[in-house]
């Protein structure tokens, strides 16, 4: 496991989508580790994986807290251990503190920001594979993304996703990254 102090050459540093759910971080996660032709990980998927069950099974047998304290260990592990990957992240993940931190200093996080109008059409195709929705309103959900927002601001990119395909959007995202590597920011 890498210190957390470790310097990570900038183009080595993994690549970390963040955003709510429904803005296509695993899409345009997978596209991009493509085109920058690299690994990718998708963080739910690996914790449903390594437990057997989807993502709802886990909130409804194990609760909410525990799913969070088996994303942070997992995603904390993978920033702390890799480089050079492709990781899209669930979309609470970020809220944890010991997350964001362990994203911001090892890795390069780019936020999928989506507007709540455009969110709202993706709704129903949502609602089957998310826990957190079956159990709000479309208004707490509405207040679960404003109060959410300012804090995938905090990424090191921001990209909006409204009206762009997957495919324009990991384009977009590749040729910001490069740009960034060869001025060595
Ligand atoms: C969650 C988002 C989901 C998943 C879990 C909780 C959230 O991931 O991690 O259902 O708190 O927003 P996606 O963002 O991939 O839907």
């Amino acid at each position: 496991m890498l210190d957390v102090n470790t310097h990570i050459p900038l183009r080595e540093k993994n690549i970390v989508l963040i955003g709510f759910m429904g803005a296509g971080k695993t899409t345009v996660g997978q596209l991009l580790a493509q085109k920058l032709e690299r690994e990718f990980i998708d963080a739910d998927q690996a914790i449903e994986q390594a437990h057997g069950m989807p993502v709802t099974e886990i909130f409804q047998s194990l609760g909410e807290p525990a799913f969070r304290q088996i994303e942070k260990e997992y995603i904390v592990g993978l920033c702390g251990g890799q480089r050079n990957k492709v990781i899209s992240l669930g979309g609470g993940s970020f809220m944890q503190e010991e997350i964001r931190e362990a994203c911001l200093g090892s890795s390069r996080v780019v936020y999928l920001d989506l507007s709540w109008d455009a969110w709202l059409r993706r709704f129903e195709l949502l609602i089957d594979t998310r826990p957190l929705l079956q159990s709000k309103s479309v208004e707490e959900v509405e207040q679960l993304f404003n109060s959410r927002r300012p804090v995938y601001e905090s990424g090191h990119h921001v990209v909006n996703v409204d009206t762009r395909e997957p495919e324009e959007l990991a384009e977009t995202i590749a040729r910001t990254l490069r740009a960034e590597w060869e001025r060595g920011e």
